[in-house]
């Protein structure tokens, strides 16, 4: 196993022996320390506290005369919610997708109605799972006029289409589609002109991640295959989507999901490969932003920092994890609809003066 990966959160005060950069070590200590002083005493407090899921209330009134009642009280309890019930009903919040109704729409201030995506029409790759998953959502009850995902997955990518579709009522397809593969994206990108119109905007969101694979033993086959599905991925798409918006004559926004790790090196796991595929993605979106703009084609970019996602939801990250929120301000990963008011803000006409931008939304992770 990668040293990388046997790393515990108990190793975390020792990081300091580590290679990294000075700047970011240093910073580190005092968070360390003051969380290791915060653990102890709520360790030693924990074991005291009995978690009550009701608690008991007796209450005394004076009678009317405000005099006292002696020994008459009432007795009642009151329910207790603990974090795991809070947790469930964030959750259950989550599944709940409400589409923007037009008479909503139309008693709307102008500016909510410039930052809604009312009638639109909307490609989202990725759109199966993950972020991708919840920015369609997001989309939808923002007021898309229909929905096109499409993604590599077949069954969650149908599930999830009928999902949305039963939810919202809205018109959804799904496409199953390889990003890498030119060819099915300009055919189903055609399907969706013919099915609801030109799009309006794409979300790409499709990716993959490789971890803790040291760049003196990356296997250049699966080198190539994360640059060709992360960065060509993201061309292709672009490139047919944005033909599209041309042949259309109609302005669009083309969002790109990269990542702020194509700006810093994460740590402590290599991971060279991704973090060049992200930047590659952010200087395509500068590139598109600048070609396209005649076109009235605005490309713009998600930098999400570390998100609680699938993606991240392997064992072997667990340790990692813990280090990872313990160097982000926020002390948190992303949930994961925490872009969703980002991507709607980038698809939606209240960010049409911005193009070719990077945004990172990363919970304060790389202001250390
Ligand atoms: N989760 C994070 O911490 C994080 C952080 C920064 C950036 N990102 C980026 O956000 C995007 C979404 O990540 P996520 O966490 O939702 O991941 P996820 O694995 O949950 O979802 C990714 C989706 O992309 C699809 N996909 C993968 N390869 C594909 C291909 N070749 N063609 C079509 N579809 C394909 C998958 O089937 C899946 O539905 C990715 O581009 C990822 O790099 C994620």
């Amino acid at each position: 196993m990668n040293a990388a990966v046997r790393l515990t959160a108990r190793a975390v005060p020792r990081m300091g022996s580590l290679t990294r950069p000075a700047i970011a070590r240093n910073a580190m200590r005092p968070i360390i320390a003051q969380r290791a002083a915060f653990s102890v005493t709520s360790r030693a407090l924990k074991s005291e506290v009995i978690k009550e899921t009701e608690v008991p209330v007796t209450v005394y009134s004076p009678d009317h005369k405000g005099v006292a009642s002696g020994n008459q009280a009432g007795h009642f309890n009151i329910p207790v919610k603990n974090g795991a019930a809070e947790a469930a009903a964030a959750e259950e919040e989550l599944e709940i997708v409400t589409p923007l109704e037009d008479k909503v729409y139309d008693q709307l201030p102008r500016t909510m109605q410039k930052m809604s995506v009312h009638g639109k029409v909307i490609i989202i790759t990725g759109g199966a799972r993950g972020l991708g998953n919840h920015m369609a959502r997001a989309c939808a009850e923002a007021g898309a006029k229909a929905i096109a995902i499409f993604d590599a997955n077949q069954d969650l990518g149908d599930e999830s289409a009928a999902e949305l579709h039963q939810k919202t009522g809205l018109p959804v397809s799904f496409f199953k589609v390889d990003v890498r593969d030119g060819n099915a994206i300009n055919a189903a990108v055609q399907n969706v002109v013919d099915l609801y119109g030109p799009p309006d905007v794409l979300v790409n969101s499709a990716g993959i991640a490789d971890s803790n694979i040291k760049a003196e033993t990356y296997d250049s086959a699966m080198f190539r295959r994360l640059i060709d599905i992360n960065l060509t991925g993201s061309f292709l798409m672009s490139q047919s989507v944005g033909r599209a918006m041309m042949a259309a004559g109609k302005p669009g926004s083309i969002i790109l999901v990269a990542s702020m790790s194509g700006s810093i090196v994460n740590y402590p796991q290599e991971q060279s490969c991704y973090n060049a595929s992200k930047a590659g993605v952010i200087q395509l979106g500068k590139s598109l932003g600048a070609e396209w703009a005649k076109h009235g084609i605005r490309v713009n970019c998600i930098s999400p920092g570390y998100m609680d996602t699938a993606l991240n939801k392997v064992p072997a990250l667990d340790a990692q994890k813990k280090i990872w929120k313990s160097l982000t301000p926020q002390d948190r990963l992303g949930n994961v609809d925490d872009l969703n008011g980002l991507c709607v803000f980038l698809a939606s006409d209240a960010s049409g003066f911005m193009t070719g931008a990077n945004v990172i939304i990363d919970g304060g992770y790389t202001l250390y």
